[in-house]
């Protein structure tokens, strides 16, 4: 039997971050440059039940049961088992590998639980449809982040940009322009609950002035949004930057990731900030198509460990699973 294999992509948040989880609407896109894969292959010789997981990046060789019951895998793995009502697993081996940088800002916890969620219900012969996957996905980034948005796991799943909003859902985007963006990795790794629960602290010592920051990156989306869709894009890049300087009223931002913007910026990008929670991870610029090696060469030289360079496509549904 041939293994089954399921990749997902990375993600950038483009626009909104934090003033999500508060029911703000945010902007996210696939990056397909990075990738989460897992493959299933059955273990005929093996116990029924038995699931051998190998994870090389993170140093992981172990039995399903030997794993937390509160571990992403384990939640992953049983909440697709219980979805598809199948008391015990075939014997299997499951191996996980990722060219996404874990805390990050770049959706790699998501990324390798949708791809082990579709696998898995894959082998198991009942393929589970995006809606169910993405629902999944979710419960393990609850698990692991208290309070998250669901952004992530959403723009993981479907693949596509989206506009999102925790109490609405998503609604895909159908950008009207094609875009480039370049990605700039400080190196820092940054557990996005950390910053989350920072701006938690910050919201509620002083409710108002917060409140009213999450309005206004609210009002960047959705300008943001049109500008995608219909244009001009020329606000775009003063979108971002606004952002940015809102983000870094709420604490996310750090030395890093400022002096990367600036680099940025400086190099010809029409705009940047930070992607994601932020303190470290990832950063993005908005550039023109001919400039982006010129800003992401900017970014190495300033410290940037990473540069990737990523493109939206105008009225185009990406697909690569
Ligand atoms: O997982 P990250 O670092 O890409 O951050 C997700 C975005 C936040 O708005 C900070 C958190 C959330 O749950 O939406």
């Amino acid at each position: 039997m041939p293994a089954i294999l399921s990749k997902a992509p990375g993600k950038i948040i483009l626009f909104g971050e934090h003033a999500v989880v508060y029911d703000r609407p945010a902007i996210a896109i696939p990056v397909f440059q990075v990738q989460a894969k897992a493959s299933i292959l059955a273990d005929p010789l093996a116990p029924p039940g038995r699931v051998m997981i190998e994870a090389h990046e993170i140093g992981l060789r172990a039995n399903l049961s030997s794993l937390p019951e509160d571990h992403p895998l384990t939640l992953a793995i049983r909440g697709t088992q219980e979805t598809l009502g199948i008391p015990r697993l075939p014997a299997m081996r499951l191996a996980i590998s990722s060219t996404i940088p874990v805390a990050a800002g770049l959706g790699s916890g998501a990324a390798v639980s949708v791809a082990v969620i579709r696998a898995l219900s894959a082998f198991l012969g009942a393929p589970l449809e995006d809606e169910e996957v993405n629902r999944l996905a979710y419960k393990v980034e609850q698990r692991l982040h208290g309070t998250p948005s669901g952004i992530d796991n959403t723009v993981v799943t479907y693949a596509r940009p989206v506009y999102f909003c925790r109490s609405t859902g998503f609604q895909p985007l159908k950008p009207g322009i094609p875009l480039t963006f370049v990605i700039g990795d400080t190196g820092v790794k940054s557990p996005t609950a950390e910053a989350v629960g920072d701006v938690r602290i910050l919201w509620q010592a002083e409710p108002e002035t917060t409140e009213a920051i999450f309005d206004q990156i609210g009002g960047l989306v959705d300008k943001a949004r049109q500008s995608l869709e219909t244009g001009p894009a020329g606000v775009l890049g003063p979108l971002m930057n606004e952002n940015q300087t809102l983000l870094e009223r709420i604490g996310v931002s750090s030395l890093d990731l400022d002096r990367l913007v600036k680099v940025a910026r400086k190099s010809g990008a029409l705009g940047a900030k930070l992607s994601g929670g932020g303190r470290g991870g990832n950063m993005i610029a908005l550039v023109e198509e001919g400039n982006a090696e010129t800003v992401a060469a900017g970014l190495r030289a300033a410290g940037a460990v990473r540069t990737t360079i990523t493109h939206l496509h105008a009225l185009e549904v990406q697909e690569d699973r």
